[in-house]
């Protein structure tokens, strides 16, 4: 088929600010060329002051569906005529689907983990998992591992505040499982050793500072435990390296982009995206 734009071209696309670097539209053109589907994913640099007018934009020139990212996650919701129950928990929304005029807000980020372990072969259920870190991407893993049946959470963080509005909202709206303390060496071994899942959601070691790493002491990482950084950029931090010389299974944070990713196009467009495809975009990033 001709995958040229033509009048029966449907859009998505992304808002956020910046968007330059972003790998969403590559993950979703990819996709659309792949199923030789009519759509094109497109990014749009929105500036804070202007959200307002682009939703108003989106609705008026019927885009299919959208993205949303930094710095828009929160105050899209405001604008949305619906809100799924878990995205006003995680109190961000990252897809947005245009239903004749009325746009309706999701949040596929902490699906993105879960089916990025289940891609893995790793079940949380029942599991007791240690997250360091406490900001956006830390409140939406979280809170979807708590519906997801984890056993507790112990969330870590320079700022105790932060992890503890985190808890507040997991014990009173989904299970009464989890407890935060501040981070530090010793909170780290004390909840790590004990932990089957360690999640690192922090930039410590993210691209230009990659030499950088979370995990100064790793004598309580034992070889039955599965170590995630969130991070994609390098694709093995030095967290990772060291955990996979410890026997961790590990896990990076390309699985979570590309499956955000994934149920985000399930929403817009209803096709489901099978596996072979999925191992292919998995590909991507490695070659
Ligand atoms: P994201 O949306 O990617 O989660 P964020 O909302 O800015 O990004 O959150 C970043 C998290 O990393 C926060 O938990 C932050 O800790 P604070 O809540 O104390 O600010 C944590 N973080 C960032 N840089 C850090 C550093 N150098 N040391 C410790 N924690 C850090």
């Amino acid at each position: 088929m001709d995958n040229s734009i033509n009048g029966h071209t449907k859009v998505l696309g992304l808002i956020g600010d910046p968007i330059e670097h972003s790998l969403s539209p590559g993950i979703h053109n990819t996709i659309c060329r792949h199923l030789n589907l009519n759509y094109t994913y497109v990014p749009f640099r929105v500036s804070p002051d202007n959200l307002k007018e682009a939703v108003k934009g989106f609705k008026a020139l019927g885009v299919t569906g959208f993205n949303v990212t930094i710095p828009h996650k929160k105050d899209i919701i405001k604008y949305l005529d619906e809100v799924s129950k878990e995205a006003l928990l995680m109190g961000a929304v990252n897809t947005v689907k245009n239903i004749e005029g009325k746009l309706y807000g999701y949040n596929t980020d902490g699906e993105g983990l879960i089916k990025s372990f289940k891609s893995e072969h790793i079940s949380i259920k029942d599991k007791k998992v240690v997250v360091i870190g406490a900001g956006g991407a830390s409140r939406g893993i979280c809170i979807k591992m708590a519906m997801e049946g984890v056993r507790h959470i112990t969330i870590l963080n320079r700022t105790r505040d932060k992890a503890d509005n985190i808890c507040n909202v997991i014990n009173s709206n989904i299970q009464d499982i989890a407890r935060s303390a501040e981070w530090d060496g010793s909170t780290l071994r004390q909840y790590g050793e004990q932990c089957d899942v360690l999640i690192h959601t922090t930039p410590i070691g993210m691209y230009p500072e990659t030499h950088r790493c979370p995990v100064k002491d790793f004598d309580f990482i034992h070889s039955n435990m599965v170590v995630c950084d969130l991070i994609y950029n390098p694709f093995k931090t030095v967290l990772l390296q060291k955990a996979e010389e410890k026997g961790c299974k590990i896990v990076n944070g390309w699985g979570m982009l590309l499956f955000q990713a994934i149920s985000a196009f399930e929403i817009w467009t209803g096709v489901k995206i099978h596996r072979d495809l999925i191992n292919r975009l998995q590909k991507v990033n490695r070659s």
